[in-house]
């Protein structure tokens, strides 16, 4: 049968959507051309804000009529599946199956029941759940691959579902996430992202390896040219973590550091176990030990309790950061979560106003830094071609910059050296010396 995943959330969830497509694909299914075309729709969802499960919703709604005129299966993943668990069954009647994300292993088998008219329901959170352990083929086109190297988080943020719907932490063991890395090396892949909710506290207490000596094996590992890690968290960032940015040449110069609040006292209403004076300690010794290197960042504004005064912080973390782009949400009480008894929301439209204040300096922010690049030599992973001009090429930087330029068609899937002659707000704009055929780069 022909199957399609619509996919919502994280890159958890992206790779959740790659892991699923792949015990599929080995059960004898194949991806559909479009919702047309499909025996099977799956939809892998996010509760994070109200908007996202808002979204959910509303697309199960259209589902639901195609459902009646086609009769194709239908079933939902992800993180909404966790929430809801067996209500789900009361809420959208039509469907034929949901699970969790540490259930997402039996997709094929309850594709199977659905094809003899028996539901499925998968939850809870299991310790050693199939699902972590699965390694997906290269769904995805091209030379980036993700690794999941641990699941869960027990930070217990009072704003986040997380904790709740994708259940305890949980380190897969290094020697597993090495054997898995060196089988994508040897399909093509160069460059490597490391995922979890938090991997900072990947295999804390235990295990056979700590984070940064991952790092290490991975660096050996030939053909990888390329790393990267999310999420982090400000608290759990070690010394040793720190200084692998200055010896591992695969390690890509830029971080993904949320801090949500420059306001301790919003950092503790949010149980985040750092102050913004703690952060910037982490920030400067990140850039004494990698000159130059990217910062990117979530920020939530707007969160029960913050003042003016509290805002006013967070604008100031923000200037004295100099980020290169910043992920910022208005604050959404979440179900199952401490910060939804909190006193003192902040009225919407105050809430708007900060969130396009903010908004509007870091996007001056990054089209400064954006600016600064210009003139500047870059090594770019080529991607394939643009999406706005497809004759020309896209990649990224070590920094993770978006740039297009010209240039040869078998550059496609290379690193290659590129000048960088303008910065927009949201891109940079590249020329390829020695195009076509490009000059190659390699950290080797
Ligand atoms: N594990 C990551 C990210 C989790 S979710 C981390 O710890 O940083 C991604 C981002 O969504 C968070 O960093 C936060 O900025 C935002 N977010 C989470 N819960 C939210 C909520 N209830 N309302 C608004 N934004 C939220
Ligand atoms: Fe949520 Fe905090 Fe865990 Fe990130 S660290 S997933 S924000 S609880
Ligand atoms: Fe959303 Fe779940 Fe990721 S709630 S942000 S898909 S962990």
């Amino acid at each position: 049968m022909r199957f399609l995943i619509e996919n919502f959330g994280c890159q958890m969830n992206d790779h959740d959507m790659e892991k699923m497509g792949s015990v599929l694909i080995d059960h004898g299914h194949s991806f559909a051309a479009g919702i047309d075309d499909a025996d099977i729709v799956i939809v892998n969802t996010c509760c994070i804000r109200e908007k996202a499960e808002q979204k959910f919703y509303s697309l199960m709604g259209r589902l639901q009529h195609v459902r009646r005129k086609t009769g194709l299966i239908l079933g939902v993943t992800g993180c909404i599946a966790e929430q809801e668990k067996e209500n789900i069954f009361e809420r959208l009647p039509f469907i034929d199956f949901s699970l969790g994300p540490s259930n997402i292993h039996k997709v094929a088998e309850a594709v199977d029941n659905a094809k003899g008219n028996l539901r499925t329901g998968g939850f809870g959170d299991n310790a050693c759940s199939p699902s972590l352990f699965i390694r997906p083929h290269n769904t995805r086109q091209g030379v980036k691959g993700f690794v999941t190297i641990m699941k869960g988080c027990n930070n217990f943020c009072s704003y986040c579902v997380v904790p709740y719907v994708r259940g305890r932490e949980e380190s897969r063991p290094g020697a597993d996430v090495l054997a898995e890395v060196r089988e994508m090396a040897g399909r093509g892949i160069v460059e490597v992202t490391l995922l979890g909710q938090n991997v900072n506290s990947y295999n804390n207490g235990g295990g056979d390896l700590s984070f940064p000596e991952l790092l290490k094996e991975i660096d050996a590992i030939p053909g990888i040219e390329r790393v990267r890690f999310v999420t982090s968290h400000p608290k759990d960032i070690s010394r040793e973590l720190i200084q692998c940015f200055g010896t591992l040449g695969t390690l890509c110069e830029s971080i993904h550091l949320p801090f949500q609040s420059g306001s301790d006292r919003i950092l503790k209403r949010m149980n985040r176990g750092y102050t913004a004076a703690g952060y910037l300690e982490k920030v400067d010794a990140l850039k004494e030990q990698c000159p130059g290197i990217s910062l990117t960042a979530d920020c939530i504004v707007g969160f029960p309790g913050e003042t003016d005064e509290d805002f006013e912080q967070t604008m100031l973390l923000m200037e004295r950061v100099q980020f290169d782009g910043i992920f910022s949400f208005i604050y959404s009480a979440r179900k199952f979560t401490a910060a939804a008894k909190l006193t003192g929301p902040v009225p919407p439209p105050v809430a708007h106003e900060r969130l396009a204040r903010f908004q509007g300096r870091q996007r001056e922010i990054t089209l400064g830094s954006n600016k600064n690049m210009e003139g500047k030599k870059v090594e770019v992973l080529v991607e394939g071609p643009s999406k706005n001009s497809p004759d020309e090429l896209s990649g990224r930087t070590r920094a993770g910059k978006i740039v297009n330029f010209k240039g040869d068609p078998d550059m496609v899937y290379k690193l290659v050296e590129v000048d960088i002659i303008k910065g927009y707000a949201n891109s940079l704009r590249g020329r390829c010396e020695s195009a076509p055929g490009g000059k190659q780069c390699s950290r080797r």
